[in-house]
C-alpha cells in the first residue's frame, strides 16, 4: 500500500489541537494491519492471573472494527523483572471470549513461527503476538527513524500494509512498536485513542478550579516528571501524595531519613525537594501510614517509620484530611492507587479516597488499570466522570507534554497533506 491509496475521506477525529486519521481514512480492506494496543493488565501476584479485563475490552472495540482486514495485534505486558512480566496467552483467551471468535496466539514475536502465522492469516482473522517487551528493543526509547531500523520493525514491517495505533496508555513511550512501524507505513488512530481524546476534550470544557491531583502507585519517575508542568499549567493547585512517591517527598522533607530503595533515589529526592521549595503550599504528605504487624494492618504516625517498616497504605488521619480536600475541589484527578489495595488489609486508603471522589460535586478523572480495577471492586465506577485506561501517559498528556504516539499520528497525517 502506498500513500496514493489514501481514500481522501476527511480525517474525523478532532483532538484538542489537531485532527488525526482514523480507520475509515485508510484503504485497509483485505490488507494486513499491525494494531498496537495496550493490554498491559494488573496481574494477581499469587495466581499470576489477569485481575481485570478493561484494557482488553477496549482493544476489542478496535479489533471488531477491523474485521475487514487481517489483524496482527502487538502489546506489552509488565516490566522486565516484575511479577507482571508475563506472556500474552491469557490475553488472547480473554480477547477471544470478548470477541466471540478465536484469536490466534503466536507464542513468538518476529521469528519464523510468527511470520508463518502472519502470512497465513485470512481476512477477518486475528493474531496476537507475544509480549513485545520480550524483545530488548521494546524496552528502549528511539527516534522514529532509529526505531524503524530496529530488528523488531525490520523483521516485521514488510508483512504489514498499515499500522493502527491504539495504545493510548503507552502514548508516552517512544518504543519501536509505537514510533517505528508508523514511520514506515500508513498509520491511523484506533478507537480507544479517539475515545480518550474526545472524553478528555469534553472534560477540559467542564473542569474548574481548584484542581486537586492525587498521586500514588509505584511508578515514581513519570509522575515526578509531570508534576511541575501540571502545576505550572494550573492543573494541580493541590497535590495529595500517597504510595512510593509520598516516600520520596517525605524523604525530601526530612520526615524520614533512611534509603527507600529506589533507582536514582538521590536524584528523585533532590527533584522532590526542588518542587516543594518552588511550590510551597501545593504538596500534602501523609501524616500516618499502615504497615504490616503480625499479619495485621497497623497504623502508625509517619514519624515512627524506620528502615524495617514498610508502608502499604495511608492511615486514617491522612484519609480524613485528603478526603476533605477532595470534596471541596472543583476537579480531582487521581493517578496510581493510594495503597496496596489488592490486599484487603491495605485497601482502605484507595477505597475511601475513591469514595470521596465518587461523592464529590467536582469533575473527576481516574487514571490507569489498577484504579479502574479498584473502582470495579468497590462498585463505584459509574460515579466517576472519566475513567481513563492510561496511567503515566495521562499525567503527561494533562501536563501538556508531547507524546510520541500522538506525534506519530500527526506525522503521517502531515505527510499526507504534503
Ligand atoms: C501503563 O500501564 O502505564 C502502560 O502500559 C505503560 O507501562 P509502562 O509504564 O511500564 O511503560
Amino acid at each position: 500500500m502506498d500513500h496514493k491509496g489514501y481514500t481522501g475521506a476527511s480525517p474525523n477525529v478532532i483532538c484538542c489541537t489537531h485532527q488525526m486519521l482514523t480507520i475509515e481514512d485508510l484503504p485497509i480492506k483485505g490488507k494486513t494491519v499491525f494494531l498496537r494496543v495496550d493490554m498491559n493488565t494488573p496481574i494477581d501476584p499469587l495466581s499470576c492471573k489477569l485481575m481485570e479485563l478493561n484494557r482488553i475490552q477496549e482493544a476489542a472495540v478496535t479489533v471488531r472494527d477491523l474485521s475487514a482486514s487481517k489483524v496482527v495485534i502487538g502489546s506489552h505486558q509488565g516490566r522486565v523483572g516484575r511479577d507482571d512480566y508475563i506472556g500474552m496467552e491469557q490475553h488472547s483467551e480473554a480477547l477471544s471470549k470478548i470477541l466471540g471468535k478465536k484469536v490466534k496466539f503466536a507464542n513468538d514475536i518476529f521469528g519464523p513461527a510468527a511470520i508463518r502465522e502472519i502470512e497465513s492469516l485470512q481476512t477477518g482473522e486475528v493474531l496476537l503476538l507475544d509480549n513485545l517487551r520480550f524483545t530488548a528493543e521494546e524496552n528502549m526509547e528511539f527516534s522514529p527513524e532509529a526505531a524503524s531500523k530496529t530488528v523488531l520493525v525490520q523483521k516485521l514491517h514488510s508483512h504489514f500494509d498499515a499500522c493502527v495505533l491504539d495504545a493510548f496508555p503507552t502514548a508516552h513511550r517512544a518504543h519501536p512498536s509505537i514510533v517505528g512501524f508508523s514511520y514506515l507505513m500508513p498509520t491511523c488512530a484506533g478507537r480507544l485513542v479517539s475515545k480518550e481524546l474526545k472524553a478528555l476534550k469534553n472534560i477540559a470544557l467542564v473542569s474548574k478550579a481548584p484542581f486537586t491531583t492525587v498521586l500514588g502507585g509505584a511508578k515514581v519517575t513519570d509522575r515526578l516528571e509531570a508534576i511541575d508542568t501540571l502545576i505550572a499549567n494550573k492543573k494541580a493547585d493541590r497535590v495529595l501524595l500517597c504510595g512510593l512517591i509520598a516516600s520520596v517527598f517525605l524523604k525530601a522533607a526530612r520526615k524520614i531519613d533512611y534509603d527507600i530503595g529506589l533507582d536514582k533515589e538521590q536524584q528523585l529526592v533532590g527533584r522532590a525537594a526542588g518542587l516543594m521549595s518552588d511550590y510551597p503550599d501545593t504538596f500534602e504528605l501523609p501524616i500516618d501510614v499502615a504497615i504490616h504487624s503480625n499479619g495485621e494492618r497497623k497504623e502508625i504516625p509517619v514519624s515512627e517509620l524506620n528502615p524495617h517498616t514498610k508502608s502499604f497504605d495511608i492511615g486514617s488521619s491522612t484519609i480524613d484530611h485528603y478526603s476533605r480536600i477532595i470534596r471541596s475541589s472543583g476537579t480531582v484527578f487521581m493517578s496510581g492507587p493510594p495503597g496496596l489495595f489488592e490486599d484487603p488489609k491495605f485497601g482502605l486508603g484507595t477505597e475511601m479516597l475513591l469514595r470521596a471522589m465518587a461523592s464529590s460535586f467536582g469533575t473527576t478523572i481516574i487514571s490507569g488499570g489498577h484504579l479502574s480495577a479498584a473502582l470495579e471492586r468497590f462498585g463505584i465506577k459509574e460515579w466517576i466522570d472519566h475513567v481513563s485506561t492510561a496511567g503515566g501517559a495521562l499525567v503527561l498528556f494533562l501536563a501538556g507534554k508531547h507524546l510520541p504516539l500522538m506525534e506519530a499520528l500527526d506525522r503521517y497525517e502531515a505527510k499526507l497533506k504534503k
